[in-house]
């Protein structure tokens, strides 16, 4: 049976991915899960300078998921560089780093200084609902989505994979500028903006006032967005929203994901990516598949 997929002519032994800001950068799930056993860790973003983040409150538990407004914390590509790339270096999985920034020129610094680093993919978050500047600035606007990916191509060493956001009317509209300026891989969906209020204090739960919906309450949304990008575009996509099971990541695989990436799911089962990568096994061999590549966007009708 081969699980193996290709991504932009990097190999993953199996399309299960970690989603960015859920993992840390794995040295936290160590314990819990062999890194080697994942097709990739994708990292938490990362931007040219430390950011602190967003004000507290900035997490809180909603149905089916929760919200998030952290804000891109980060320690900025110095530390980044000397403490998390020599940690994954040392297991035999892909390492795809995400990337942030405020401005084109922030983006670029990054990507430039991961061009030596041995880093197989870049992840490029254009998307995050959270921060004022950057972040979705760029990804709510086709001609600043096209503009950006071919800004970060001038300068990228390694295959680029542009991160779509579903705060957006149509999405393929975004996916096909993005792979008009080069993208070499799509990853969708980012968190849904939310927000949610404490009625007992008539206060917002975050002090973002609003957040990123991620989990399980966001899958199907994030289904029909996989379905409607692979109809829209030729170059792979990686899904992700919502993905606790392994029928959760087989669906997103035949709605057209070459590969998937689990997030929230791992806040309260450590262990759910070995259980994904397993079941996805499992399912293979109940109906007889042998090559992962028969399940991409294999949904009938
Ligand atoms: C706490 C938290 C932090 C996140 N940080 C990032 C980030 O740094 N960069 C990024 O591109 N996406 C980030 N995301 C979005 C996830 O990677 C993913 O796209 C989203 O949560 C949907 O997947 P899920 O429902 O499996 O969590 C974050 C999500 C959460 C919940």
């Amino acid at each position: 049976m081969n699980t193996k997929v290709k991504l932009a002519g990097v190999t993953l032994k199996n399309p299960v991915m970690t989603a960015s800001g859920t993992f840390g950068s794995g040295a936290e799930y160590a314990e819990f899960v062999d890194l080697n056993k994942l097709g990739a860790v994708v990292t938490k973003g990362v931007a040219n300078v430390p950011w602190e983040g967003n004000s507290t409150p900035r997490i809180a538990e909603t149905y089916g998921g929760m919200l998030n407004a952290v804000g891109l914390q980060n320690p900025g590509i110095d530390l980044f560089v000397e403490r998390d790339i020599p940690f994954l270096t040392k297991y035999d999985t892909k390492i795809i780093v995400n990337v942030c920034g405020k401005t084109t020129e922030d983006y670029c610094e990054v990507v430039m200084r991961l061009a030596e680093q041995p880093v197989d993919m870049l992840e490029i978050n254009i998307s995050c609902p959270n921060v004022k500047e950057g972040g979705i600035a760029f990804g709510q606007n086709p001609k600043a989505v096209e503009e950006i990916t071919k800004e970060v191509k001038k300068y990228a060493k390694q295959p680029v994979i542009m991160k779509l956001s579903p705060n957006v009317t149509d999405i393929t509209e975004m996916a096909r500028a993005a792979e008009a300026g080069g993208a070499d891989v799509l990853s969708l969906i980012n968190t849904i903006t939310g927000m949610k209020i404490d009625i007992h204090r008539r206060a917002f739960a975050l002090a973002n006032k609003t957040g990123g919906l991620s989990g399980p309450a966001i899958h199907p949304v994030a289904v029909r967005m996989v379905y409607e990008t692979a109809h829209a575009v030729k170059i792979p996509i990686i899904g992700m929203g919502g993905i606790c099971t392994a029928e959760d990541a087989i669906e997103m695989i035949l709605a057209g994901a070459s590969a998937i990436s689990v997030g929230t799911a791992n806040f309260h089962n450590p262990k759910v990516t070995m259980e994904i990568v397993e079941g996805i096994q499992d399912y293979m061999e109940e109906y007889g598949v042998r090559d992962i590549s028969e399940l991409i966007g294999g949904v009938n009708g």
